[in-house]
């Protein structure tokens, strides 16, 4: 059995947009990109033609390992072109930081003028998303009137401005003016993003999650298994780690990324599934089984390698422990149990059955047609039934979005079962 231990980072798999402007401070933000890339957070850059004189494309390129954006109009002549991509990337990114911000430019967003990625990006954001605005300009500008004024209108409507500091200045003078250095915009971003977070029930919850298949050793180079790809699992512990809980996450073997913020225990077997498991039963507040457990293992795995003399071979398999049900049986009332049914056919019944077999608070049924719902395939479409028999068929989701709603539904059974923590 192996951990590895993810840590709760707040930038970690976050979406940042880079909007540079044209003010001397350009060349910190290379400096301020390899920073955030550090902590994992995915960087695209919206470049001002004036920032572009400043600072090179090619660098930013480089150190955020993406395209840099500058013009709101793609080019017609590429295969794959995103042609709404003036909308597509402000709708991606879970923040905005705008360093150095120049009079000009501040001056088009107060106006909700929209002529190149980064004025676009400013207007196409989702609603409370995060936006942080560095002006970075000489001092007596940066006191101007129409500065001044335009500095109020953003921050009316939201963004969070912030003053420049003081000390030399391009100008060769000493005054107000200067960017914040990249490590202080970094922990300013960490502040907002962290404020932003929505507090969900979840929050500080120990969420334990089974995911993957099981290998069930036939002898040294030999087992049974199944097609489960774990993916649907992964999708539950990386929403459930967004919304702040503790997950613990045992993987049998799987080709996965571990979640930001998921502690990781991998397992081969069912046998070692049920040992990692079974030491979480009595501190977890939400246990859910989605993995696809072998439900037989090969009585006494041949050591070696099995030869091929015989015509025939016979295997005794005898039936693994039901994990789910046997943390479910021994459960105290405040604890949840949540589990999968995978059948071939669309047999709510037998769902129905298997939640009450296994004293689940909650089933999440689907059907495995290899398309579209099931092992391996990226989307799911999963009906919800709650122990009073309430179904809820949710549409054809890819299985971040089924995990969200899985997630919604085991907040709202925790509501009404009166659990508090
Ligand atoms: O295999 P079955 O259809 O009974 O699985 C239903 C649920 O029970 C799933 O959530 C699965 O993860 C869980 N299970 C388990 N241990 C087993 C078999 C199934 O935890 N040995």
């Amino acid at each position: 059995m192996q951990s590895t231990r993810g840590v709760l980072i707040v930038l970690k798999g976050k979406n940042i947009i880079v909007g540079i402007c044209g003010g001397i401070a350009a060349y910190k933000t290379p400096q301020l990109v390899r920073l955030l890339k550090k902590e994992g957070a995915n960087v695209r850059i919206a470049l001002t033609e004036g920032g572009s004189r400043f600072v090179s494309e090619l660098s930013l390129a480089t150190v955020s390992e993406e395209a840099v954006y500058r013009s709101i109009f793609p080019p017609t002549n590429k295969e794959g072109t995103d042609f709404t991509h003036h909308i597509s990337l402000g709708e991606w990114a879970d923040a905005l930081v705008i360093a150095p911000a120049t009079a000009n430019t501040l001056a088009k967003l107060s106006a909700g003028l929209c002529d190149d990625m980064l004025t676009a990006c400013f207007i196409t954001l989702r609603p409370g998303k995060p936006i942080l605005v560095f002006p970075a300009m000489d001092g007596g500008m940066f006191l101007s009137p129409s500065v001044q004024r335009n500095i109020a209108t953003l921050s009316a409507g939201g963004c969070q401005v912030f003053n420049p500091e003081s000390g030399e200045l391009a100008s060769g003078q000493c005054g107000t003016g200067r960017m914040p250095e990249p490590d202080t915009i970094l922990l300013r971003l960490k502040e907002a993003l962290g404020r932003s977070a929505p507090s969900s029930p979840l929050h500080e919850l120990s969420v334990v999650i089974t995911a993957g298949p099981t290998r069930e050793k036939i002898d040294g180079v030999r087992f049974i298994s199944n097609f489960s790809s774990g993916k649907m699992g992964f999708a539950i512990a990386r929403a459930a780690a967004k919304r702040g809980a503790r997950v613990t996450l045992i993987a049998g073997p799987v080709n996965l990324e571990t979640p930001p913020g998921v502690e990781r225990i991998n397992v081969e077997s069912a046998m070692e599934m049920y040992g990692a498991a079974e030491s979480f039963f009595g501190s977890c507040d939400i246990f859910i089984g989605a993995a696809a457990v072998a439900d037989y293992r090969p009585l006494s795995p041949y050591e070696g390698k099995i030869k091929k003399n015989a015509e025939e071979l016979q295997l005794t398999l005898v039936k693994n422990p039901d994990i789910l049900a046997a943390f479910s049986l021994q459960k105290s009332p405040r604890q949840l149990a949540i589990g999968f049914a995978l059948e071939k056919e669309h047999d709510l019944e037998h769902a129905r059955k298997k939640l009450e077999s296994k004293a689940l608070d909650l089933i999440a049924f689907n059907v495995f047609d290899h398309k579209t719902s099931g092992f391996e395939v990226d989307t799911n479409i999963l009906t919800l039934i709650e122990r009073e028999g309430q179904a809820t068929e949710l549409p054809l989701l890819s299985k971040d979005g089924a995990a969200e709603k899985l997630l919604d539904a085991i907040e709202t059974v925790r509501l009404k079962t009166g659990i508090k923590t």
